[in-house]
């Protein structure tokens, strides 16, 4: 595999390598610790729905830290002034990026007339768009399936997605799998309608002008390079939480070389201790904090030990940082070699 700064003099898009937006996952610590792993991906935060936004206390969604950027903001809705309203709110707490879930198959994001089932009203998802660039400074992108229920030739996708991209939308991430609206939980939607990948890749071909970003089981490197042989990124989602070193991979193989890119899961790990020092005394807890790190020593022996010492002593002593020394001892390699 070439490195990717040999491949051409054009810069590499900056959404090269996206971390996936993922309710309940991607939280500012897991972005933090994202981060940490791949200095130079772009980040997405959970989905916020416009009424937890407009109606809440903004900053619980939106407090971030600068190290996370470039981080988008992800927003789920589908009242073009309330989205546009949210994405100004977005854009003021220091999002680089608005994006729009129109990929959410959840009967609950159903109810709300939002997420996938918005791709059968293309017109709306364009207005929306539309009134959400006009609020902001920041780019507006779209986060979609390639289809809902019957809706799967790859004609139906191409019209959609012109539809969107005249509202002035100029990048769109494209989950590589359509959705059943009925009968499949999210969970089952993320594994049994097949990935069709090559409905992105036409998109590229169709709309050059436009940047494609291809999601959907993704694992590893060498996958997510031959995606780029066709497309301008790669979105990994589950694999960043179950594998998270694998963005390192990623960085390292798909992206220019960067002085911040670790060079072990355990520089990563003291990194991330400090930070967890500081939300602790801002009253994270600590079996929070864990939750992202839990794979970080994935593959290597003790790492279902790592594990179970983190799970189990975090509930019990969650301001107590010593437990991640005392996970890490588990792993039978020397401190610092891993
Ligand atoms: C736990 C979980 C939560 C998710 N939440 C969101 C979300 O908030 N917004 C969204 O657009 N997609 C969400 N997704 C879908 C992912 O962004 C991604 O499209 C999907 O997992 C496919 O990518 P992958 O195969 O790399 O995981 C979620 C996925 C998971 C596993």
């Amino acid at each position: 595999m070439p490195a990717a700064h040999q491949e051409s003099d054009k810069p590499p898009s900056p959404h090269r390598l996206c971390v996936a937006p993922m309710l309940d996952w991607t939280d500012r610590h897991c972005r933090y610790f994202h981060r940490l792993l791949a200095p130079s991906a772009f980040l997405y935060s959970e989905m916020i729905t416009t009424g937890a936004l407009l109606h809440g206390k903004p900053e619980r969604h939106l407090d971030f830290s600068s190290e996370e950027k470039p981080v988008a903001l992800q927003l789920g809705g589908s009242d073009p002034d309330a989205l546009a309203h949210a994405a100004q709110l977005g854009a003021q707490w220091g999002y680089n990026e608005i994006n729009l879930n129109v990929g959410c198959p959840s009967d609950r994001v159903q109810q709300g007339r939002f997420g996938a089932c918005l791709m059968k009203e293309p017109s709306l998802v364009a207005d929306c768009l539309q009134a959400m660039s006009e609020a902001v400074n920041v780019p507006v992108t779209l986060k979609t399936r390639i289809g809902v229920d019957e809706m799967e030739s790859y004609e139906s996708l191409r019209d959609f997605i012109d539809t969107c991209q005249r509202s002035g939308c100029r990048t769109v991430i494209i989950h590589a799998r359509k959705a059943w609206l009925q009968g499949l939980s999210p969970k089952q939607n993320r594994t049994i309608p097949p990935l069709k990948y090559d409905y992105a890749y036409r998109l590229k071909q169709d709309f050059p002008g436009l940047e494609v970003i291809v999601n959907g089981g993704i694992e590893n490197a060498d996958q997510a390079y031959k995606h780029l042989q066709h497309v301008d990124g790669v979105m990994i989602g589950r694999a960043a939480w179950n594998t998270p070193w694998v963005l390192t991979d990623m960085q390292r193989a798909l992206l220019p070389p960067h002085a911040h890119t670790p060079e072990t899961r355990d520089s990563v790990l003291q990194q991330y201790r400090s930070y967890c020092q500081r939300q602790i005394r801002h009253g994270t807890p600590l079996n929070w904090l864990i939750r992202p790190i839990l794979g970080l020593y994935h593959g290597l022996p003790g790492n279902r030990l790592w594990k179970n010492h983190l799970v189990s002593q975090a509930a019990r002593r969650p301001t107590d940082i010593t437990i991640l020394e005392e996970a890490r001892q588990k792993i039978p390699h020397p401190a610092g070699s891993v």
